[in-house]
């Protein structure tokens, strides 16, 4: 799903401090297009008043289960039944009380129990308040019943404690209900993707590496996330944050990455190598700092294992995908290394271009198979990455 353009999602808002983020959340939604309708409870508008929320969603706010112009419109069970998504933000822990236990007392628990749409808690309350056994025992009921649980995060709280009961933050929890909203293509699928350059030392203050930012295999990791694959990334450093659910291993040399590949690798089924793996290191890395006392100075590099060669060798029945970044003969050089590396795929960039390939947020790609060719246009990354999942889900269902 590279969109949610059109999506119906309902924005339940409970009375918690958090509740002015939630109008980052609304926010967000509005600018990708979804349809929002935002419902609040009556301890909700002692946070933040329902014309904040009136105004960046552009409809009017769902405040009482008897309100008689909201209901004109839509009563709750038409809501309930239109939504692709609902999420209760902040939930506090008396609506997820009420809901674990089938309330329907306001218009909110009212939708969430007329609705069979899937929906998203995103808990906000005082850290013992969530650690009590009652919200542990209402969680876990919600949990069974398929209520997804974003947060909360661990931090200061407003009653200036701290510990577990922040609501997670906007961005967050938006990238989080992306997987709900989304087919789930890749459900019960195992993908092991690595990102990012290697850092090859020389001494302990200068390194070797490449102009890799890692943006295309976050971009796949995050992809793949969405469609609902179990995701780990081995990524060299970067500048980037984790993917949202992805299980992240942050490795800094080859052999480093060599080493965390070979034992994730057994347990996946789809193994994306996205990595600018360095061909070489230094045969000798000083203990001290070299200081400048030659005119030249020689370092010796010896080459790196080639960890998508040995992977290739060993493959079995995984889906095995390699990228050739190149600056010249892209198509031949890249269909060189499908085969030499026993690959299933080859995608094939050009990194002399400078709106495609290393740093840039936009890439040109040749997806290339032992029997197919396709050039996708310039795009985004993220919707490259789209691209390049759907060829691999068409190629495994030959
Ligand atoms: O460096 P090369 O162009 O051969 O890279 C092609 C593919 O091989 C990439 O997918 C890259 O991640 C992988 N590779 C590797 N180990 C190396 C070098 C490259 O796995 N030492």
């Amino acid at each position: 799903m590279e969109t949610i353009a059109g999506k119906n999602i309902i924005i339940g808002v409970t009375g918690g401090i958090a509740a002015y983020k939630t109008l980052i959340l609304a926010r967000l939604f509005i600018n990708n297009e979804a349809i929002l309708k935002v419902v609040m409870t009556k301890a909700a508008e002692s946070f933040i008043g329902p014309l904040s929320f009136q105004a960046i969603s552009g409809s009017k706010i769902g405040l009482d289960i008897l309100d008689p112009v909201f209901d004109s419109g839509m009563d709750h069970i038409e809501l309930a039944r239109d939504a692709d998504l609902i999420i209760i933000a902040p939930a506090t822990a008396n609506t997820i009380a009420k809901i674990a236990h089938g309330f329907s007392d306001n218009l909110l628990t009212s939708i969430i129990l007329a609705s069979t749409s899937p929906v998203m808690i995103c808990p906000a309350m005082n850290n013992n308040m969530w650690a009590n056994q009652a919200t542990i025992d209402n969680i876990n009921i919600l949990k069974k019943r398929g209520v997804h649980v974003c947060g909360p995060a661990y931090g200061e709280l407003a009653c200036s404690d701290s510990g577990a009961g922040r609501m997670e933050e906007p961005e967050f929890i938006f990238e989080d209900s992306l997987r709900l909203l989304s087919e789930n293509d890749f459900s019960d699928t195992r993908f092991l993707i690595s990102a990012g350059p290697t850092q090859e030392p020389i001494d302990p203050v200068r390194y070797i590496t490449n102009r890799s930012s890692g943006k295309m295999g976050y971009e796949l990791a995050r992809a793949a996330r969405i469609r609902g694959a179990e995701v780990t990334l081995v990524s060299g450093p970067t500048n980037l944050p984790g993917p949202v659910g992805v299980e992240m291993i942050n490795i800094r040399t080859a052999k480093e990455m060599s080493d965390a590949i070979k034992k994730k690798f057994t347990d996946c089924d789809i193994c994306i190598m996205a990595a600018a793996v360095g061909d070489y290191r230094s045969q000798k890395q000083s203990e001290q700092k070299i200081k400048k006392d030659m005119d030249v100075l020689n370092i010796n590099f010896e080459k790196n294992p080639d960890i998508l060669l040995g992977l290739g060798k060993q493959k079995g029945d995984k889906f095995l995908v390699g990228f050739a970044a190149e600056t010249q003969d892209l198509i031949k050089n890249a269909t060189k290394k499908l085969f030499k590396k026993n690959l299933n795929m080859i995608v094939a960039n050009d990194v002399s271009r400078t709106d495609a390939g290393f740093q840039t947020n936009t890439n040109q790609v040749h997806i290339l198979t032992e029997k197919t060719a396709i050039k996708l246009p310039l795009m985004s990354k993220f919707r490259a990455a789209h691209g390049i999942l759907n060829s691999i889900k068409a190629m495994r269902n030959e």
